[in-house]
């Protein structure tokens, strides 16, 4: 999977691009993080990305030629996906995400400011993805929440993919409590069935856990929505 990012804060995806899964994936060569500064599609001196916005009132809006610049640049005649974060787009679950670990390469559009000139999302842009209503500062967070979420349905970045397949969202359903050693916390015992050796009866446990969890966090995932609050 290869994925471009397009902020001007290059340097906060560096120790991102470095740790953990992540950085295993890139070293490993399932995954292409190229991250560009937009100043780089700057044409002044002081490499200006914003101005102010027509109409008056408050903040900075980001330019459109850079934007195009970079994107036209970077995509040349590559099939790419090109997404702008913004919480006003479409909101990022499990099946967009699962959706986009299809399409091939992506560009990910950072905005900050009051956000991107309009015609940017006119021109070039196919899809934009909010990670949930309420408003960051910029598009780089949001740019890693996408990437993490998709590097976990890339095969071999994740060791097992089993665990990936078990996870929360996949059938429906929130993942079953995990424990692990010591077998007693504060007075608070693993259940008994977990250390048994029975591996049936073990998955009857998980599945029941995880079907009883669902209905009282999330009713919505099963359908229904009359189950109580337990957060
Ligand atoms: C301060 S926000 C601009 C918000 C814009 N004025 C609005 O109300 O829709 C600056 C940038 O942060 C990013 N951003 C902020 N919240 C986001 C969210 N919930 N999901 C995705 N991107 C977000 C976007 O790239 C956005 O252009």
């Amino acid at each position: 999977m290869r994925i471009d990012v397009v902020t001007i804060f290059p340097e906060l995806f560096e120790p991102f691009a470095a740790t953990s899964l992540i950085g295993r994936a890139i070293e490993g060569g399932l995954l292409r993080l190229d991250v560009h500064d937009l100043r780089r599609w700057t044409t002044d001196r002081h490499r200006t990305v914003d101005d102010e916005p027509f109409g008056g009132g408050g903040g900075m809006v980001m330019s459109a030629p850079p934007w195009l610049g970079a994107v036209r640049e970077l995509c040349g005649d590559r099939q790419v996906t090109r997404i702008l974060l913004s919480p006003q787009g479409r909101r990022l679950d499990d099946r967009l995400v699962r959706e986009l670990a299809q399409v091939g390469d992506l560009l990910l559009m950072c905005g900050r400011y009051e956000g991107v000139d309009e015609r940017v999302r006119e021109l070039v842009v196919d899809l934009e993805v909010s990670i949930g209503d309420y408003v960051l500062s910029g598009g780089e967070v949001p740019a890693m929440a996408l990437i993490e979420a998709l590097s976990r349905q890339v095969p071999g970045v994740v060791g097992l993919a089993d665990s990936v397949e078990r996870d929360s969202f996949r059938d429906g359903r929130l993942d079953f409590p995990h424990y692990t050693r010591p077998r007693v916390v504060e007075g608070l015992e693993v259940p008994e069935v977990l250390v048994s050796g029975d591996h049936a009866a073990i998955e009857r446990w998980r599945q029941k856990r995880a079907l009883e969890r669902t209905a009282r966090r999330r009713p919505d995932l099963l359908g229904s929505d009359d189950g109580e609050a337990d957060r």
